[in-house]
This record gives structure tokens, C-alpha cells and sequence, in this order.
């Protein structure tokens, strides 16, 4: 779907509307309870994951319709010019080539020579991951890494930060592996004060590689290795991972420690590139490589399974449904396991920033909803702060559940209390709770849509096929929207008006072509200071 006119867009849309205002005279929990096989009926596998879409409002008529829907969006030409490497990222004119970085030898994708090319870079970043954390690649005194920091910012963060914590229990034997982000630098001083700088590696993660808030940190973390072990220790104990080699040149980063990635990988989707290397530091090689064996297993299941049993296009075309026909703008994300707490940011920056658009692919702007505002917490904290809302508030909001089979502590009972509380939760927002003899505050009007990701349990290769199955919902969603899910222009105006200020806020005189309100502003916050 390269070039569809907002009008051209809206059109399948609107052939939803018919199904939409059939259904809206049946209740879900009726066409459950019409359905003995319902669950049969509207669930479906792939790379080791279940989608139990039985709770969400629709019926076998709807479903044919969303189908059809992809199918007039042109979604396979659309994953066939992806897999192929065509420039999909027109506004950038580059190929989103992600699949390409997990696919196993002989797979070919994106071309012999970008096969090539990422293989060799994976042998490189990962014999570097393997021989920190055996001890093989020293520091400066000749003294192993304890503790690796990766520094960076969105998806030089969220993916390593996520993974890290999500696979907890597959991190014996190596460092301590730590993410810092923000430009305030609390998270960076505070990890300093407890680090021995002889045994401290940073990894700078940064694509551009001049990115404000990575390059503050890395400075900083910088200046800190100079000042407590000289100049001299630098290049010992700094890593990088990026396209600009002129900048970790100038940098001072050790040639045998720098990663390459290429401009045809996003940042949201780069963390199965050496910006993984902080994972695979904290992993092993083994399960990395299982964590790329999960997305490729998903890939492949994208790639051919038709629609009505495609994990990620039936999610794309539910939230679709939920998006543009019930008229549900917020998905909640609500994994049934702690380590899973960063899961929820990590896809704000998936799908809010790669289909966070108002406009075409050609241009125009559209006349349908995109992007859900997506928002999260581990769903058993969440159930204890705002699920009153989702029950009875008068925000309605669709949800997603992620819920591991078996426990990822080795304590089952507690996992089977996660369990049962997770399945309560979807049947208490599916059924509600009405009738004449129950009191107005207690009455839950029910009907709220919800799906459960069902996994086995939270290996490597299962986090590599949830997170495949995401980014790929969101690819066939930015197809069916008609809009460019790789570029993120949105971000850019307020970077540059921080560069623009930057001046005016440490003091200097020779801002003044900034707007006086923000000058105004700017002084006040001085006096404020000057005050405490
Ligand atoms: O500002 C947004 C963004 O460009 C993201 O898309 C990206 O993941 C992040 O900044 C970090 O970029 P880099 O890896 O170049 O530092």
C-alpha cells in the first residue's frame, strides 16, 4: 500500500461499519455464552505463543470482514516488500529490515548481502559478549568486568533494559548489567557511587550517535573513568554500538569494540542488532541466540500463515476493530509476571512512535484513529490501583494480558494465584456485574475487550517470538492505516527547540531570539534557584 489517499483509506474502514453495528445489539459475554466452542473458535497458535481472543467483541462474521480488510490494505505485497528489503521507510527511503537481523544462516532475508553482513557483525558482538563475561577481555588494570552499563536512551534502552530484567534467570555466570537513560543524570551518579571504576565497562548504545541524553551520560561516565583511573584507561573501558564511526572515532572508542548497525534497522526494533550486546553480555550467547531462534519462529509464522490463524494480524486487526468501530483510543498492557514490569514502556515506544501518525503514506491526512494510547503495569499491581477504573470508570479501554504458564522463579504455587487472578480479571471485565438487586455502586456494565497472550514460560526464545509478535501487529496495522510505521518526524521539533534553549537556560545573553514568554520562564525558574 504505497501510495493510498486518505479517502482510499477510509473506504475499507467503512466496510466494517456494517458487522460493527450488528454486533453492537449483542453483548460479548452473550456470544460466549452462545458459543459452547468460543475458546476453540477464537483463539490460535504460533511460535510457541497462544492468542486467546475469545473475550473480544466480535463474531466469525467480523473476523472474515477484518480479514478482508488486510487483504485490500495489500498486507502480504506488504510483507513481501519488507522481507525483501524494499525502501518501506519512504520519508527516510530505507528498507526496514529487522527480520533480516534474527534470521539463521541460508535464510536469505533481505538479500545475500545483508545476510552476510549481519551474521558476521552477530560472530563479532557475540565472541565480544562472551568474552566479558568469561573474564577473557579485561580492563585497564587487568582486572575482569563485575558490571557492564549500557547508556543510552529509547530504543537503545528500552529493548537491552526490558530483556535484561525479563530474563533474570538466565543471567548466572556473567556481570551485573545496568541501563541508564535520563539526561537529569540521577541514575548515572547513583550507579557511580557504587561502582568499582576498575571493573566498570559502558557500552554507549546510540545509533545517531549524537543523541543528547546518551551522549551527556557517556561524557559523563567519561569524565568519571579519567578522573579515577587516567586518560590512558579509556579506550579499556568503553564499548559502542553505532552507524556513526566518525563519532566513536572521536569518541576514542577501541576499533575492536565497536558494533556496527546499519541505517535500515529502527531504533524501536534494534535491539536483535549488536545494540543487544549489553543482553547478550547478560545471557550468554546461547540463550541470545535463542532469543533471535523465538522472533524468527514468529517471523516465519507472519510470513505464511493465513490470516485467520496469523497471531499478529489477528492482534492488527483486533485493534483495529477496537480502535476505529467500538471507538476504544487506550490498550492496556498487563503482564501476569513481574519481570515483565518494563514490557508496557517498551511498547509505548513501538507502537506509539512508529504508528503515532496523522497522515498518509502519500501524504494526506487521514480520517481515521491510529495508534492506541498504550499504557501498563504488571496486572496483578494494576488490579490494585487502576483496574476500578477499567471496571467501572467511564474511560473504557481495551487490555491485553500476558500470562506465562509456569513460574520463572521455580515457584509455581505463586504463578497458579498469577494465573487465576489474571483469568478473573477477563471474565470480571467481560462479564461485569448488573441486575435489579444489585446496588448502582456495585453495578460493572462488563463488555470490556480483552485477548490473552498465553506463553509457556519466559525463556529467551518465548520473549523473542512476543516481542516479533508486537512489532509485527504494529507493521500490519501501519498497513491496513495507510501510514509509514518506521520514521518518528514528531520528535524532532522539541530536540531542536532544546537545543535552542539550552543557551538561555545555563544563563548565556545571546538567547534572546527565543519567545520571551519561555525567556520569561527561563528567568523565573533562575530567581527560584538562586533562592534554595
Ligand atoms: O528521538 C527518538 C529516537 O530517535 C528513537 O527513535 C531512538 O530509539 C532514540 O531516539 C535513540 O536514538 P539513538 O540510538 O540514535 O541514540
Amino acid at each position: 500500500m504505497s501510495d493510498v489517499t486518505a479517502t482510499e483509506q477510509a473506504e475499507p474502514l467503512r466496510l466494517l461499519s456494517a458487522d460493527a453495528l450488528r454486533l453492537r445489539a449483542t453483548p460479548t459475554r452473550v456470544l460466549v455464552e452462545q458459543d459452547a466452542d468460543r475458546f476453540a473458535g477464537f483463539s490460535a497458535q504460533g511460535a510457541g505463543l497462544l492468542l486467546d481472543y475469545s473475550r473480544q467483541h466480535i463474531d466469525a462474521g467480523a473476523r472474515e470482514a477484518l480479514c478482508r480488510l488486510a487483504d485490500q490494505a495489500g498486507l502480504r505485497d506488504a510483507i513481501t516488500a519488507m522481507w525483501r528489503g524494499d525502501h518501506i521507510n519512504s520519508t527516510e527511503d530505507r528498507a526496514a529490515l529487522h527480520v533480516a537481523l534474527r534470521q539463521p544462516s541460508g535464510a536469505c532475508i533481505g538479500g545475500p548481502a545483508v545476510e552476510q553482513t549481519v551474521l558476521e557483525e552477530r560472530e563479532r558482538m557475540l565472541a565480544f559478549a562472551e568474552a566479558v563475561r568469561g573474564g577473557a577481555i579485561k580492563s585497564s588494570s587487568g582486572r575482569s568486568f563485575n558490571h557492564v552499563v549500557n547508556i543510552g536512551i529509547g530504543g537503545s534502552d528500552l529493548g537491552p533494559a526490558m530483556a535484561i530484567e525479563a530474563l533474570r534467570p538466565f543471567r548466572a555466570g556473567g556481570p551485573r548489567v545496568s541501563c541508564v537513560s535520563n539526561v537529569d543524570g540521577n541514575a548515572l551518579m547513583d550507579l557511580l557511587a557504587e561502582l568499582e571504576p576498575a571493573r566498570t565497562l559502558f557500552v554507549v548504545a546510540s545509533k545517531t550517535f549524537t543523541t543528547q541524553e546518551t551522549m551527556a551520560n557517556a561524557q559523563s561516565a567519561r569524565a568519571w573513568i579519567e578522573q579515577q583511573l587516567g586518560a590512558a584507561a579509556i579506550p579499556s573501558h568503553f564499548a559502542a554500538v553505532s552507524v556513526n564511526t566518525a563519532a566513536m572515532n572521536a569518541f576514542g572508542v577501541n576499533n575492536d569494540y565497536r558494533f556496527l548497525m546499519w541505517d535500515w534497522v529502527g531504533g524501536r526494533y534494534s535491539l536483535w542488532s549488536s545494540i543487544g550486546v549489553s543482553i547478550a553480555i547478560a545471557i550468554g550467547r546461547e540463550h541470545f541466540l535463542s532469543l533471535l531462534a523465538g522472533a524468527h519462529a514468529m517471523d516465519c509464522h507472519f510470513h505464511d500463515t493465513p490470516w485467520q490463524k496469523n497471531l499478529p494480524v489477528l492482534m492488527a486487526l483486533l485493534g483495529v476493530w477496537n480502535i476505529n468501530m467500538l471507538r476504544l483510543p487506550t490498550l492496556a498492557v498487563l503482564p501476569y509476571d513481574s519481570r515483565l514490569a518494563r514490557f508496557p514502556a517498551y511498547l509505548q515506544q513501538l507502537e506509539m512512535e512508529s504508528n503515532g501518525k496523522s497522515v498518509s503514506i502519500g501524504g494526506k491526512p487521514l480520517q481515521h484513529e491510529t495508534a492506541p494510547v498504550l499504557w501498563g503495569e504488571p496486572g496483578n499491581n494494576a488490579q490494585h490501583s487502576f483496574f476500578q477504573l477499567l471496571h467501572q470508570g467511564s474511560a473504557r479501554a481495551a487490555l491485553d494480558f500476558v500470562l506465562p504458564v509456569h513460574s520463572s522463579c521455580g515457584r509455581q504455587d505463586h504463578q497458579d494465584l498469577a494465573i487465576a487472578n489474571c483469568l478473573a480479571q477477563a471474565e470480571a471485565l467481560l462479564r461485569g456485574q448488573q441486575g435489579a438487586d444489585v446496588p448502582p455502586y456495585k453495578q460493572q456494565p462488563g463488555d470490556r475487550p480483552s485477548s490473552i497472550v498465553v506463553l509457556e514460560r519466559l525463556t529467551p526464545s518465548a520473549l523473542g517470538s512476543l516481542l516479533a509478535l508486537y512489532e509485527h501487529k504494529v507493521f500490519a496495522q501501519s498497513v491496513i492505516w495507510g501510514i509509514n510505521a518506521f520514521d518518528q518526524w514528531g520528535v524532532e521539533l522539541g530536540k531542536k527547540l532544546c537545543e535552542a534553549l539550552l543557551p538561555a537556560v545555563r544563563g548565556s545573553t545571546s538567547a534572546a531570539h527565543n519567545a520571551p514568554a519561555v525567556l520569561a520562564h527561563i528567568r523565573a525558574l533562575r530567581a527560584n534557584s538562586s533562592k534554595g
